[in-house]
């Protein structure tokens, strides 16, 4: 399954800076995620698909320091730098590249896990419902195991959007912004809640988490324009105008309406459910 998103190459370019301002809200919606995904089985071991730098995989590992944790992606740079913040000795965490789209194969194997986790990851899928993603993340998990995801709310409130947007509309008032996502991705609850229900999953629940992309203007702006981000790039790529001028608006956005760079809106989508225990 190919998307513009699921290209390893994208993601390695990010990996070096992804840490510092998207992983500081990515970290919120996990630390919730765990919250709500109870790990007490003796036979736990959990799977984390599309890790990135370990948003989650790192801080599961620092609660449960005894849980073997396989963190996947399908970027190499991204584990590389997940590894290189790992600092803990002795940690659990071992890590694959795995295709989420398709992700049975090596240590990632069928039934072996209690707890599937992903986090900010599965809006790059184009139709994870429906063409069977899920379903496959369900082999992944021992009988009454436990799904947990989280995803971006790409609602009207996504202030790294609409920044751009204004900013960019500013300099040119017959921009029109492309779609982000492919028609049927996920962008929020509804989208969460219907698709673990419909791929089997009982006891589902899901709520939205306020994150904030409060990394101040300064932060926002190097997020923007040096992170290698592949939002912010093809957002830049879609514009036919003069990018210097997009950014003194972007910066003047970010100094009054989004009082300078300290409350930027953004929340997460995040969902649980549980696999049944007999087919
Ligand atoms: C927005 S980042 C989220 C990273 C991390 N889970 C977090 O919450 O900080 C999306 C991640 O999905 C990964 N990714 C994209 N397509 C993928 C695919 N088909 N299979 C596995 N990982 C993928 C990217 O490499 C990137 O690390």
């Amino acid at each position: 399954m190919s998307t513009p998103w699921a290209k390893p190459e994208i993601w390695d370019t990010a990996a070096a800076k992804y840490n510092d301002a998207v992983g500081r809200s990515s970290r919120i919606g996990a630390k919730r995620l765990i919250e709500l995904s109870p790990i007490s089985r003796p036979d736990a071991r959990a799977i984390d698909l599309g890790a990135g730098t370990g948003s989650l995989t790192r801080q599961l590992a620092a609660s449960f320091p005894n849980l073997p944790i396989l963190g996947t992606d399908i970027s190499p740079g991204m584990l590389d730098a997940l590894i290189s913040l790992d600092k803990k000795k002795g940690s659990q965490i071992t890590t694959q590249v795995v295709d989420m789209a398709s992700p049975i194969g090596g240590e990632a194997s069928e039934g072996k896990f209690s707890h599937v986790f992903s986090t900010m990851a599965i809006q790059v899928l184009p139709d994870p419902a429906s063409d069977g993603t899920l379903g496959q993340w369900a082999r992944l998990l021992k009988p009454g195991g436990v799904i947990a995801i989280a995803l971006w709310n790409f609602d009207e409130n996504c202030g790294p959007h609409a920044i751009w947007n204004e900013a960019a509309t500013a300099v040119d008032p017959n921009y029109v912004p492309p779609p982000i996502l492919t028609p049927q991705a996920w962008t929020g609850c509804a989208d969460l809640e219907k698709g673990l229900e419909r791929s089997g999953f009982l006891n589902v629940k899901t709520e939205v988490v306020h994150l904030g992309f409060d990394v101040g203007k300064e932060g926002f702006l190097k997020f923007f324009w040096e992170s290698g981000n592949p939002m912010p790039v093809d957002r830049q790529g879609s514009f036919k105008g003069d990018l210097d001028k997009v950014r003194v608006e972007m910066e003047k956005f970010l100094e009054v309406k989004y009082d300078r760079g300290t409350r930027i809106p953004l929340s997460a989508a995040v969902g649980v459910g549980e696999k049944p225990k007999t087919d």
